[in-house]
Parts: structure tokens; C-alpha cells; sequence
């Protein structure tokens, strides 16, 4: 149990260093998006099973009294499956530092609520904009087939705050987007994000492997014969 631990505390300690926020959520009961096109009009990012992160710049901004949190993004999580648990994380670079907030809202409920409409609705103008033809090609492309009609839906709300102090006026006037990985992370079990898996099982094999070890160097150095395999195995269960 111990080890078990220590193990989880690694993993814990490799999310920190990383520069790493992330949320974690059940996904709700299933719910079809509207039929017709008007969430394919909003131009969001999406992130599925099928195509699980992405690799992008958000915009952000420093924050203010109307807004803390400061830069608004908005992606889309489709194909969930219901009861299940998932996390989405943001890694980026610690040359840019940043604070991140990040939200998930079923579409029923953000339909129903002014602010987060209006927010929406304001990401999405933005998006109209900004976006190429080539651009809404590949967002495009990045749609999941094969989307089941008991999976679910989810907006995904990123709030980015530049958190730096420069001496350079044009940093301290203009943030620069900054360069992040969002990515969805399917749970194995509802325990255990599946991408860290085969980091979980390498430590834990090489936990494993030192407590057999050190066990058998403790007997060596007192001078005692190291026990048959049969016998350690005993003891240890
Ligand atoms: C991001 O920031 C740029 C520059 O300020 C702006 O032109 C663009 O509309 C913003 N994008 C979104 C989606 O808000
Ligand atoms: C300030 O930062 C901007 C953007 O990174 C850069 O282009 C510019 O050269 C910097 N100015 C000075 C004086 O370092």
C-alpha cells in the first residue's frame, strides 16, 4: 500500500513540474447536440476519444475587475460516454507564464444561461473572424465519426490570465497567445487517466523489483543465504 502511494506521488509530482491544470468530470447522461448545424457554426475546437488533443495557441490577457480570469477560449467534447470519468489537461511552457482556469458546461445548461451564452456567442463571432478557409478545413476534419446516440456532449470553457511581470512595455501591453496542449484523457476503470498507464505500471515494476532487491541485499549484507523464490513470495503476500 505504501509503494502504491509513493507511486501516486510521483505521478502527482511529474503533474506539477510539468506546468499542467487540469479538470476532472463525469461525463452526464447522454444528449444529442440540435440536428441542424448550429454547433457546427460555432467554429470550436473539438476534442474526442477519436481525436483526443490539440496542439494551439489561446489567447489571453491580464486580468481586470470585469475580467479576473482574463481571455476566454471555447472548445467542444463530443462522443462522451455517460457515467464515465475523464479529465482535460493544459500543459504549456513555463517561459510563458499563465494561469488557467478551466470549466465544463453540459450544452443544455450553457444554452440556458445568459452569461455563459453571451461568452459563447462572443468566442464564436471572434472565431468567424479570425479563421481561414483552411483552418475551418481541418477543424473540420478533426469532427469524430461514428458519434453514438448515447454519448454526450460537452462545451469546455478555458479562461487564460497572463501571469508575468516584464520590464518590456510591449509584453506588458500586448499578451502574446500562448502555446498549449489541451488534451482529453479517458479514465481506465474510473480510476486511472489512460495516457499516464504505462508511466503507473513502469514505476510500479520498478517498485516492485526494489523491494525484491533490497530485501535480498539486506540478507547479503548481514551474511545470510538469500531465501528461494517460493519463500520471499510468501512473506510478502
Ligand atoms: C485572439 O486575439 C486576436 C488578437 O487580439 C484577435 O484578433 C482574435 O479575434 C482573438 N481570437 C478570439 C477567438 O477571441
Ligand atoms: C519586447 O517584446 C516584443 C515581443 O516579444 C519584442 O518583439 C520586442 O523586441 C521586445 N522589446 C525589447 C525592447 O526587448
Amino acid at each position: 500500500m505504501a509503494k502504491l502511494l509513493l507511486v501516486l506521488c510521483f505521478l502527482l509530482l511529474r503533474h506539477v513540474l510539468a506546468n499542467v491544470e487540469k479538470t476532472i468530470f463525469v461525463a452526464p447522461p447522454a444528449e444529442l447536440p440540435p440536428q441542424d448545424a448550429s454547433i457546427d457554426n460555432l467554429l470550436l475546437t473539438r476534442l474526442s476519444e477519436q481525436h483526443p488533443s490539440v496542439r494551439t495557441a489561446l489567447n489571453a490577457s491580464f486580468p481586470t475587475e470585469a475580467n479576473p480570469k482574463g481571455t476566454e477560449t471555447w472548445m467542444l467534447l463530443e462522443g462522451l460516454h455517460p457515467q464515465k470519468r475523464y479529465e482535460v489537461r493544459i500543459c504549456w511552457a513555463a517561459t510563458q507564464p499563465t494561469s488557467f482556469w478551466i470549466y465544463t458546461h453540459p450544452i443544455s445548461t450553457a444554452f440556458e444561461s445568459p452569461n455563459l451564452l453571451t461568452s459563447l456567442s462572443a468566442y464564436s463571432y471572434a472565431r468567424h473572424e479570425q479563421l481561414s478557409s483552411d483552418d475551418r478545413q481541418s477543424l473540420h476534419l478533426r469532427k469524430a465519426d461514428l458519434i453514438s446516440t448515447d454519448s454526450t456532449f460537452l462545451f469546455l470553457q478555458i479562461f487564460a490570465a497572463a501571469d508575468y511581470f516584464s520590464l518590456n512595455e510591449t509584453l506588458m501591453e500586448i499578451v502574446p497567445p500562448v502555446a498549449v496542449d489541451v488534451i482529453l484523457d479517458p479514465y481506465v476503470f474510473n480510476i486511472f487517466p489512460r495516457s499516464l498507464l504505462p508511466t503507473g505500471l513502469y514505476l510500479l515494476v520498478i517498485a516492485s523489483g526494489a523491494w525484491f532487491l533490497s530485501g535480498r541485499i539486506s540478507r547479503l549484507l548481514v551474511g545470510q543465504p538469500p531465501d528461494p523464490p517460493g519463500k520471499s513470495l510468501e512473506k510478502i503476500n
